[in-house]
């Protein structure tokens, strides 16, 4: 009570101090380990509102029937999907980045990348687009799995409706000096790019274009300047820009991912940092793989006249993704709600292609015993399922959350030796179940070793049939027998 009072009394008599602060309800989400300061205050009054996803145009048809490559003429990249299945997407797409807005019927809907006249034509720039968006959101959903997990993309993910995403950013212009600076690097341009801050107003080209990021490491690990860690003022400011992006398009502070002590630190760092990791990757490569090599497609002018430059940048480059294109302000894109289902074609089977190094060799902790080892294992592992497409030893792209978290129980025992066995049921030859629970093991254990556990901690072995949990021979105990498990060795 006293509080209240005192509070209205201050803003009688100082109300430009006040302006900055909000009072109100605050929710505090905690994001790192206790006592870290890794955490979230928000005023749930100011979280950005999400435009409603659409619904499904109609149920998702199965994947029966002719395929789409013998219904039509021009299908290079969808042709292996049914009929029924590839119309549903076209619909979904057409809702998705050009619905039906009662203007120009020439523009929107089907027209906007179709010749209704000749639906096989490439004529129309923004179908060679799309064809290429097909593939470069399925080479998201099937091979950074470390980021966007099973919830994967869509194209309503970045479109939100629109034909051009909202928030894209393309090189920027060199900007004008002023006063009496020569060179600004970019700076004292407030820029929302930087969120406004006199940092450097384009802080992606140095980061987001390439084929993939250097390590960012400008802290030093030393108290005193030395000479194994030179990075200059300037290397520094732009990467503060970049962050200032990563917070400003997740709608987050720096310590959601840091802890203020060292920004520099992994181990104090809460695991949204090590997605974010991925994440930047990820952007770069989509960048240089998928948008940049579009710049020949799109079209500098618009083809009725007006003003240039229209699909690309004032430097003439096409405009490419950053963590806002998909996030839009909030950590998790559209609060982590997923289209997968409805939309299957966008993932791809049994593309696990990821290759992306450990970002951080998991350190193995001296306390773990191998009764602690064995029960982590059982609890990552237990009510799960490693998927592989059938028959064979291709993890499924689904499988890699699960499998992430193995590599974090696998480095914290890797003081121990640990064996991944591999089991069938006991329907089928016997040979070929021994094979191929043996290649299975063998694929988990690439997995781990691909991603930082020593591989000399680390046997396979496949058992097929003979170790079975459950002799019933119901559906349900042959599911329960086809697993994989680790088991660690006492020391
Ligand atoms: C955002 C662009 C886009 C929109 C909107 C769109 N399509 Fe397509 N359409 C494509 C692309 C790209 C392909 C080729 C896919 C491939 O190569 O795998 C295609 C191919 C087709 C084909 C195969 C033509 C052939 O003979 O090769 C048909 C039929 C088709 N679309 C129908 C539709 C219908 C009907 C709509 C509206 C409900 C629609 N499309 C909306 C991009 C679009
Ligand atoms: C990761 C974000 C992202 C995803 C996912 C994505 N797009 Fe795009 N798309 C973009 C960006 C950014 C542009 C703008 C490029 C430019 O204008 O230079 C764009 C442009 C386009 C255009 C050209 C529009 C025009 O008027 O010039 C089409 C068509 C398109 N996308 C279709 C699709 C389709 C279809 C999908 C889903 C299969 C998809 N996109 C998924 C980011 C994305
Ligand atoms: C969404 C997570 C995230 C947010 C929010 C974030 N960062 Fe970062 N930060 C990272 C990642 C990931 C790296 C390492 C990038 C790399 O190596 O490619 C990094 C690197 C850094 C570095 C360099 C560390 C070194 O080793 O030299 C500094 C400094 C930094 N961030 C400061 C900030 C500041 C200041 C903010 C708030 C304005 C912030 N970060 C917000 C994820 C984040
Ligand atoms: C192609 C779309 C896309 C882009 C671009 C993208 N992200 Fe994400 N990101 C996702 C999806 C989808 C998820 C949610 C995964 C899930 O449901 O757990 C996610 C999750 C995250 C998370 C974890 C959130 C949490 O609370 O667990 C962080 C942190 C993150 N992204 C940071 C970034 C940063 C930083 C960038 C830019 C360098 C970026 N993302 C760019 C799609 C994207």
């Amino acid at each position: 009570m006293s509080q209240t009072r005192l509070l209205i009394a201050s803003v009688t008599v100082v109300p430009l101090l006040l302006a900055g602060c909000e009072v109100g309800p605050k929710q505090t989400t905690q994001t790192g380990y206790r006592g870290t300061g890794i955490d979230q205050v928000v005023n749930p009054k100011l979280v950005k509102a999400q435009v409603p996803i659409p619904a499904n145009v109609y149920a998702t048809p199965d994947d029966s029937g002719p395929r789409a490559s013998e219904t039509y003429k021009n299908v290079q990249v969808l042709g292996g999907a049914s009929t029924e299945r590839f119309n549903h997407l076209m619909a979904q797409m057409n809702n998705w980045v050009a619905p039906q807005t009662g203007k120009d019927p020439n523009e929107v809907g089907c027209n906007y990348c179709h010749n209704p006249n000749n639906m096989a034509s490439d004529e129309k720039y923004t179908k060679v687009v799309a064809r290429r968006m097909i593939q470069m959101t399925q080479n998201i959903n099937a091979n950074y799995t470390q980021h966007v997990q099973g919830t994967g993309v869509t194209c309503w993910t970045c479109h939100r409706g629109n034909a051009v995403p909202q928030y894209k950013w393309a090189t920027a212009a060199p900007a004008k000096s002023m006063g009496f600076a020569e060179v600004n690097t970019g700076q004292n341009h407030p820029s929302p790019s930087a969120a406004y801050a006199s940092l450097p107003s384009d802080p992606f080209s140095a980061y987001l274009k390439d084929d993939g990021v250097n390590n960012i490491r400008v802290a030093s690990s030393m108290p005193l300047p030395s000479s194994n860690h030179v990075v200059s003022v300037k290397e520094a400011e732009k990467t503060y820009g970049l962050m200032m992006h990563l917070s400003s398009g997740l709608g987050v502070n720096c310590t959601y991912c840091h802890n203020t002590a060292s920004f520099r630190a992994w181990n104090m760092s809460s695991p949204q940092r090590a997605v974010a990791w991925y994440g930047l990757r990820m952007v770069a490569k989509t960048n240089a793989e998928y948008m940049t090599p579009l710049a020949s497609v799109f079209p500098a002018v618009h083809p009725g006249g007006g003003d240039s430059p229209w699909r690309k940048g004032p430097m003439g480059d096409t405009y490419k993704i950053n963590c806002a294109t998909c996030h839009q302000g909030v950590n998790k894109p559209m609060n982590g709600v997923s289209m997968r289902a409805d939309n299957p074609l966008l993932w791809p089977a049994g593309g696990l292609v990821a290759t992306t190094a450990a970002l951080v060799a998991p350190k193995a902790d001296p306390n773990a015993t191998a009764a602690s080892c064995n029960a982590d294992f059982d609890k990552a592992l237990l009510g799960k399922t490693v998927e592989f497409d059938t028959g064979a030893a291709t993890i499924r792209s689904t499988s890699a959350p699960l499998l992430d978290s193995l590599v974090q129980v696998a480095g914290r025992c890797s003081n121990f030796k640990m064996a991944v066995e591999g089991h069938t049921d006991a329907v089928g030859d016997a040979a070929s179940n021994l094979k191929l629970s043996q290649a299975r093991a063998d694929a988990v254990d690439k997995y781990l070793a691909e991603r930082g556990v020593a591989a000399t901690q680390l046997s396979a072995q496949g058992f097929g049939s003979s170790r079975p949990l459950d002799s019933s021979g119901t559906p349900a105990g042959n599911q329960k027998n086809r697993r994989i498990e680790v088991t660690v060795a006492a020391k």
